[in-house]
């Protein structure tokens, strides 16, 4: 039997009303702020991801998924949607047009990670770019839009974490500093890390090896390296965060997998997660658009994992039985049928969601399904119906029965199910 491939997964009927729920939260929240959707390919060139997140990254390095296309080009499935969205931004010149350019998109992204709960190798992301804003107050929007989106997808126990990774005035100086302290100490640490230690050792700060961390603990702090303008830039978030209410934690260790940050970087955790407990993560990009050959334009964004987030109990009151209908017709007559097929073509018309059965079976093992569909209301035609052109229609709920006019039958429905 042909399985589904290692790392991916089927999204059942089932569990796809809570993925359709969260998006249809997300597009909601995003309108209030502003964001417009856009959607580019899932492939590109493989070199828009190496240089846009960087070659000595884990995602670069190690979890592409990268083939040769048949003219021998060098195609890339997107390990994320941020280097694309850039690309689409710069190829489209949208900054100049757009007044204010805020971007979100939502689709899969592939990573060849080792698969564990929450860890896939296709796996979803909803994304939010910013672009042309430098300020900190477009910063904390981002941070602010972040925690709301996962506050109305019922999202409990989330915890804010934030860094200031500096820029291209600070960085290179910090980087010295922690080569140094890396140079006396790496050989306690694990062989990637010590090949991080020379090539890019920011990277050493987020490894996840156990035995790695006490040594970890100690090296120097990026935020005790920031410049004049990073420092400010990255005290007025936080004071900014602070007047809005938003909590969160300083972490001087979250320089996230990604090499084209700067300045703020941040995370949300939620405990209602296991091991893999980073519900979304980002960051400003400010440089990034100029590397990938486009203008000097500043750019600021994150992304929300959806099987994450699926995998978050619903809030209460949320029922994970959805209704599939709203009328369930029985056509019981002999040449009822006909009838039905045209009282559900006018009851779709009119917006309602209308079904039947298509197997013509009896009364008794119609409204047993009628009642797994989680229909409001039954339509019965039966002979004596038939012939007085009414429908015998019943309230599931209540069990209360009432004949309504053929004719009239999207207005009796209309009253009782908008009201
Ligand atoms: P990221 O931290 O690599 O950032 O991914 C963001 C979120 O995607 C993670 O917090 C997690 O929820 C989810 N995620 C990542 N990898 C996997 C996986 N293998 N399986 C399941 N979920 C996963 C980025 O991708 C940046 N592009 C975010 C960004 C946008 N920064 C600025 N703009």
């Amino acid at each position: 039997m042909i399985q589904a491939i290692k790392g991916t997964r089927d999204i059942l009927p089932e569990e796809a009303e809570t993925w359709q729920r969260h998006e249809r939260i997300a597009r909601a929240v995003f309108a209030r702020y502003g964001y417009r959707e856009i959607r580019t390919p899932v492939f590109e060139e493989t070199q828009l991801f190496a240089r846009g997140i960087g070659s000595e990254t884990d995602i670069v390095s190690k979890e592409m998924y990268t083939f040769e296309d048949r003219d021998g080009g060098s195609l890339t499935l997107r390990p994320e949607a941020t280097a694309g969205i850039v690309r689409a931004v710069i190829e489209h010149n949208l900054a100049q047009s757009d007044p204010m350019l805020k971007l979100y998109a939502i689709g899969p992204m592939f990573r060849r990670e080792q698969p564990q709960k929450g860890r896939q190798r296709q796996f979803h992301q909803i994304n939010v770019e910013a672009f042309g804003m430098s300020r900190p107050s477009i910063d904390v929007e981002i941070v602010e839009l972040a925690l709301t989106l996962l506050a109305e997808c019922g999202v409990g126990g989330c915890e804010l974490l934030l860094n200031s990774v500096g820029d291209a005035h600070c960085r290179p100086a910090y980087l010295e500093t922690l080569r140094g302290a890396l140079a006396k100490e790496k050989a306690r640490l694990c062989a990637d890390c010590q090949r991080r230690a020379d090539v890019n050792p920011l990277r050493v700060l987020d490894c996840k090896v156990p035995a790695d961390q006490p040594l970890i603990a100690t090296l120097p702090k990026i935020t005790d390296h920031l410049c004049a303008e990073c420092r400010d830039h990255f005290a007025e978030v936080r004071r900014q965060l602070d007047l809005l209410g938003i909590a969160y934690r300083v972490e001087p260790r979250l320089v996230r997998g990604l090499d084209y940050y700067v300045r703020t970087t941040f995370e949300v955790t939620s405990s209602a997660l296991g091991a893999q407990n980073s519900v979304l993560g980002g960051g400003r990009y400010d440089g990034l658009v100029h590397e990938l050959g486009g203008p000097e334009l500043c750019g600021i964004g994150f992304a929300v994992g959806m099987e994450r987030l699926a995998l978050i109990p619903a809030a209460e009151g949320e029922s994970a039985q959805t209704r599939r209908c709203e009328v369930f017709l029985v056509p019981l007559a002999p040449g009822a049928l006909d009838r039905a097929l045209l009282a559900q073509r006018g009851l779709r018309a009119a917006g309602r969601s209308a079904l039947l059965d298509h197997e013509g079976r009896g009364l008794k093992s119609q409204m047993k399904k009628a009642d797994k569909l989680g229909a409001r209301f039954v339509a019965i035609l039966g002979e004596d119906e038939q012939a007085r052109g009414v429908w015998t229609v019943r309230n599931m709920a209540s069990s209360a029965q009432e004949e309504v006019p053929e004719a009239r039958l999207a207005e009796y429905f209309r009253e009782r199910l908008d009201g």
